[in-house]
């Protein structure tokens, strides 16, 4: 967990941070899933931000969703967002994420940061008096996971004892936050994955701890047929993500058994829905009449973004 105690407003409080999906506990991630559920059916209802204080979104590397949802929603909450480009701001090499925390902290009430190393995110949360969150980097991406937990909670009901069948790069930050969030919630996460792109064995081990205190578990494989029969979600990611373009060829030979196609779906619960955090290369990681299908949730995955950070904004910020 990230949380400290910091002088802020005035007052002794405790700050809390959300850099990967375990820095929540499972009544904390529950808390925050019926915050959504109450933001998505009151859009307006809640104005936390009301001054307007300002959150300040930074993106190291390109984004639609996250800009948008979390552009939307500070605004939905009475707030501004002030987006910032770290190619044409100070820091990415000119100024420490420390430093620019320090700065940031006395002017805006979040920082809401995309970035490539997860150390940058631990550095720029640190001793700062604001919430900082992880908008996805190369270890972790917790925010999608709560939109995704929150889509399947409100097409399933109870989270746990939900199967989930993630297919495709095991050692990605989709699948290493599926790990966490879904042990967290009490469900049962399998990564089909090739075993040279397995998740990282310390992320592993922290979601098989978490799981084991939930009812939840862990599995690990290289057999996409197996790992998906009778699951409930199929998720799958890019095989290329952001900085892995020059060996996209490679990856395509070796991910191509991991495809989430209609034979693949077939295998699962009759009922299972298809997940993908977008965007997404149709015939690659998912044949189109999979994500184009029946079965696909995507567009409300997508739009869940919103109200899953206001839900995770509104927690924090009661806190800060
Ligand atoms: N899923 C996701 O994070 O989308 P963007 O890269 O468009 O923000």
């Amino acid at each position: 967990l990230h949380p400290q105690w910091n002088w802020n407003r005035g007052g002794l409080v405790m700050t809390r941070h959300f850099l990967r999906d375990d820095d929540i506990s499972p009544a904390e991630q529950a808390e925050i899933l019926a915050l959504a559920a109450e933001v998505k059916a009151d859009r307006f209802g809640r104005r936390p931000l009301e001054g307007p204080e300002t959150v300040a979104v930074i993106f190291d590397k390109s984004s639609t969703r996250t800009r948008v949802s979390f552009a939307v929603g500070i605004a939905d909450m009475g707030g501004t967002p002030l987006i910032i480009s770290t190619a044409s701001s100070q820091l990415g090499g000119k100024e420490t994420p420390a430093d620019t925390a320090r700065v940031l902290e006395r002017m805006v009430a979040a920082i809401v940061w995309r970035t490539y190393g997860q150390d940058g995110l631990e550095e720029m949360a640190k001793d700062t008096t604001v919430p900082v969150i992880n908008a996805l980097s190369d270890d972790f991406h917790p925010c999608q996971l709560l939109a995704d937990l929150f889509t399947i909670q409100e097409k399933r009901g109870d989270l746990a004892g939900t199967v989930v069948c993630f297919s495709g790069d095991g050692g990605s930050n989709m699948a290493q936050s599926y790990l966490l969030a879904c042990a967290t919630a009490g469900m049962h996460i399998r990564i089909a994955c090739p075993e040279e792109f397995s998740p990282r064995p310390d992320v592993v081990a922290d979601a098989d701890a978490i799981a084991a205190s939930t009812g939840g578990s862990v599995t690990v494989g290289t057999n996409p047929d197996e790992l998906v029969s009778g699951a409930h979600v199929v998720v799958t990611d890019t095989w290329v993500s952001m900085g892995k373009e020059a060996e996209k060829v490679e990856r395509v030979k070796t991910f191509t058994p991991y495809q989430v196609n209609q034979a693949l779906m077939a295998k699962a619960d009759p009922e299972a829905m298809f997940l993908h955090c977008l965007p997404a290369d149709r015939g690659f990681e998912v044949d189109q009449a999979v994500i184009d299908g029946p079965q696909s949730a995507i567009w409300d995955e997508s739009e869940n973004r919103l109200h899953a950070q206001k839900a995770l904004m509104l927690w924090l910020l009661q806190r800060a």
